[in-house]
Order: structure tokens, then C-alpha cells, then sequence
């Protein structure tokens, strides 16, 4: 049975099979944690990016991650919030499915996620947090190849979040 787990700090640090990263469609980088990830990863990193042709949101696609201490990025593209009558709840849910998958296609045991969209993006921190935690769980009980699901908080009220909901029944 895989582990859940809240590990709070800068998520280019982790040497687990793959780290996501909350992209953007293009794929090209951005600031925040994708920033962060190109930065750390290296310039290969965007060249090879330049060759998927974007990822539509809610999408996920997989790549080397180069400089890094992990092995595997899986880039996925959250939604905007945009008040939560556009579909962005099954969306961001889709990007936690979609790379999850990716993540048991490539038989990876270890896997590591951002707070997807939690930031530029707006979405409301409680939500992403328990349908993060909705989708982690999902993918306990499929008892596939995964066996360390990371919850990465970049900050101390993230990390309490997910912990709280975590203890929760
Ligand atoms: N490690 C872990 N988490 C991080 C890091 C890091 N190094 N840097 C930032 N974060 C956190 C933020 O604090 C936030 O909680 O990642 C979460 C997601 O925030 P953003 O990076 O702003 O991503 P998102 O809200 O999904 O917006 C995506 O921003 O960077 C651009 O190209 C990206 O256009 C896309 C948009």
C-alpha cells in the first residue's frame, strides 16, 4: 500500500522517480515552481519541451528531468480559477489523475507534487488541497506501481493545510 506524506520546502530538491511541475499550456517555463524547475533542471530542459507542442490543461506529459536530482518531470497545466463555473475543479483534478497515470505507465514508485495552481493561478488553497488529497487516494486504493505520494507545500500554511486534511476521517 503507498504512503501519503507532507514534505514542506523546494520541491527541485527531491530525488524521487518524478517531481510534477505546475506548467503552464505552452510548456515554455514561468515563474513560480516552474520557474523553479527549469532554472534547476537546465537549459535541455526547455529544448526538449520545445518538441511536445504544449499540453492542454488538465493534460500531463512526461520528460527527462536533466539537472535534477529526480529522474522524471511530469508537467501538467492547472486551471485558472476563475470563480468555479468553468470546470476548474475537474480539471485540477484531472491534472493530479492524468499524472498519476503517466507516473503507473512508467511503473515510477515515487512521485512528488506542487500546490498545482494554488498560486499564480488563484485557485482557492482548501479545495486544491482535499482534491489533491481526493486524487492521492484514489490512486492508494488502485495499488499500482507507486508507493511514495509527496504533498510539497512551498509554504508553513500549505503544509498545515494538508496536514489537517490528511487527519481528517
Ligand atoms: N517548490 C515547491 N513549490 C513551489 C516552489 C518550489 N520551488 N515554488 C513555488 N511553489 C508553490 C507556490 O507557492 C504555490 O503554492 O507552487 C504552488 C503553485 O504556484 P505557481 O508556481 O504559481 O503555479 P500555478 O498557480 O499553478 O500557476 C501556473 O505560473 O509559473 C507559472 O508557467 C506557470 O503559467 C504557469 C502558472
Amino acid at each position: 500500500m503507498s504512503s501519503i506524506r507532507v514534505w514542506q520546502g523546494d520541491i527541485t530538491r527531491l530525488a524521487v522517480d518524478a517531481i510534477v511541475n505546475a506548467a503552464n499550456t505552452s510548456l515554455l517555463g514561468g515563474g513560480g515552481v516552474d520557474g523553479a524547475i527549469h532554472r534547476a533542471a537546465g537549459a535541455e530542459l526547455l529544448a526538449h519541451c520545445r518538441l511536445l507542442g504544449g499540453c492542454r490543461t488538465g493534460e500531463a506529459k512526461i520528460t527527462p528531468a536533466f539537472r535534477l536530482p529526480a529522474r522524471y518531470i511530469i508537467h501538467t497545466a492547472g486551471p485558472v480559477w476563475r470563480g468555479g463555473e468553468h470546470g476548474e475543479a475537474e480539471l485540477l483534478a484531472a491534472c493530479y489523475r492524468n499524472s498519476l497515470a503517466l507516473a503507473e505507465q512508467h511503473s515510477l514508485q515515487s512521485i512528488a507534487f506542487p500546490a498545482i495552481s494554488c498560486g499564480i493561478y488563484r485557485f482557492p488553497h482548501e479545495l486544491a488541497a482535499r482534491i489533491a488529497i481526493s486524487e492521492l487516494r484514489r490512486a492508494q486504493a488502485a495499488d499500482g506501481s507507486l508507493r511514495e505520494l509527496i504533498l510539497v507545500p512551498f509554504g508553513e500554511d500549505m503544509a498545515r493545510l494538508y496536514q489537517r486534511l490528511l487527519a481528517e476521517a
